[in-house]
């Protein structure tokens, strides 16, 4: 493929993509804005309930078993390892209140994973189980750094597949292999990689899954799903339940609190319809299109991201090679990152502040056109920066 090639007809990427008419918009790490055709769902969605209430509630039932198989698609997995959820921290959270933990057991985290992947195992201090972080070397955790840090009492290692910060991509399979064989849960927040680069459970030895879709995959917030492999299901209790995650819902006045043997028992009621109508439609138009085209056009424009602060003699964090993601940080050195990306907005250009660094992340829709001139009005605002 062409470096610069995009992967949406020009003449109908405002029409698709409406941010694009208002901005140059490299956010996605953060919030993916919601392309036409998600609104198109969510507006047929919010519409039908709005004209006829609850006559379209087998036709949501249908949808969310259409997003739920969607989604096993989307990470190789099957239907009924897939729940959905609001969030990634819930998802983790269901993983983490699951388990029947031993006091002194522990679980082991990069020390730059996100907050939704760090709390819900601290708020496990009062089991008695200890969270154990470990250091970067070069903004990389590796494989090999993780296991060193684990021991006899590891029951689960947690990362990020890919880092918010500088979008550090982990290898997972060494990692999930070396798990897999000692026992050891692996679970991973994925919401960085989802919807920009494929993933897939098998080949990952992935136990457990967290993701929320208001990234990389634009399905707006407050929706998002796990996944739970098949054999883990009976290890977990589900520490929330509710009408919807029994064997036999229909039947509402028989009480039996039996779990079907499917994730959806981690549903507990009704879900965000609305949010898994979004779902629905951006994981469908996303595998239409093609994983691996996606991925490719992703991680050009990453490039073409990094290689523009290179050239400028800026501090590129974010590394390259089979380690890189969509996201790409960087500081420019004098000045504050926190004031040059506020300026970047009011010059139409949307990116992001982590860690005193500007964070960009540009989508398959985004082209090298844009990336090249959001780095001329960064340009200006860092020569006006320096006058002052
Ligand atoms: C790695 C990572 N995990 C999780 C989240 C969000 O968590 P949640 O879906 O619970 O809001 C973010 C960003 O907001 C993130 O970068």
């Amino acid at each position: 493929m062409n470096r610069t090639e995009p992967l949406v007809d020009p003449n109908r990427r405002a029409e698709l993509f409406p941010v694009t008419r208002r901005w140059i918009y490299l956010n996605h790490a953060a919030v993916g804005p919601l392309p036409a055709y998600v609104l198109d769902a969510a507006r047929h969605y919010l519409e039908a309930i709005s004209r006829d209430g609850d006559h379209h509630w087998q036709e949501t039932l249908q949808v969310v078993e259409d997003a739920r198989t969607l989604l096993a698609e989307l990470v190789g997995a099957r239907p009924e390892e897939i729940a959905f959820t609001r969030n990634a921290s819930e998802g983790i959270s269901v993983l983490a209140n699951g388990l029947d933990w031993q006091p002194g057991d522990n679980v082991v985290l990069p020390a730059i994973e996100f907050p939704a992947n760090v709390f819900p195992w601290q708020n496990l201090a009062r089991r008695g189980v200890d969270v154990r972080y470990v250091p970067l070397r070069d903004g990389r955790c590796e494989a090999a750094d993780i296991i060193a840090r684990m021991d006899g009492r590891t029951r689960v290692v947690s990362v990020s597949s890919v880092q918010f910060f500088n979008g550090f991509r982990l290898d997972l399979a060494p990692l999930g292999a070396f798990c897999r064989d000692r026992g050891v849960l692996f679970c991973v927040d994925a919401i960085q990689q989802l919807g920009a680069l494929p993933l897939d459970v098998g080949s990952g030895s992935v136990d457990f899954l967290a993701c929320g879709g208001h990234k990389w995959l634009m399905s707006g917030e407050g929706i998002g799903f796990l996944y739970c492999r098949a054999e883990l299901l009976d290890r977990l209790h589900p520490a929330a339940v509710g009408w919807m995650g029994v064997r036999d819902w229909e039947h509402m006045l028989n009480y039996r609190l039996e779990f079907p043997p499917a994730a959806r028992r981690f549903e507990t009621g009704n879900l965000s319809a609305f949010g898994v109508h979004n779902l629905k439609a951006a994981v469908g138009h996303y595998l239409r299109l093609g994983p691996a085209a996606v991925a490719a056009r992703i991680l050009t424009l990453a490039e073409l991201t990094a290689e523009a602060a290179g050239q400028r003699g800026w501090t590129v964090l974010s590394p390259d090679g089979p380690a890189r993601s969509g996201i790409v940080s960087f500081r420019v050195p004098g000045c504050d990152a926190v004031d040059l990306v506020a300026r970047l907005s009011a010059a139409g250009v949307q990116a992001a502040v982590r860690n005193g660094a500007v964070r960009m992340s540009p989508h398959f829709y985004n082209t090298a056109e844009e990336v090249a001139e959001a780095f001329i009005r960064l340009d200006r605002i860092v020569k006006s920066t320096d006058g002052r």
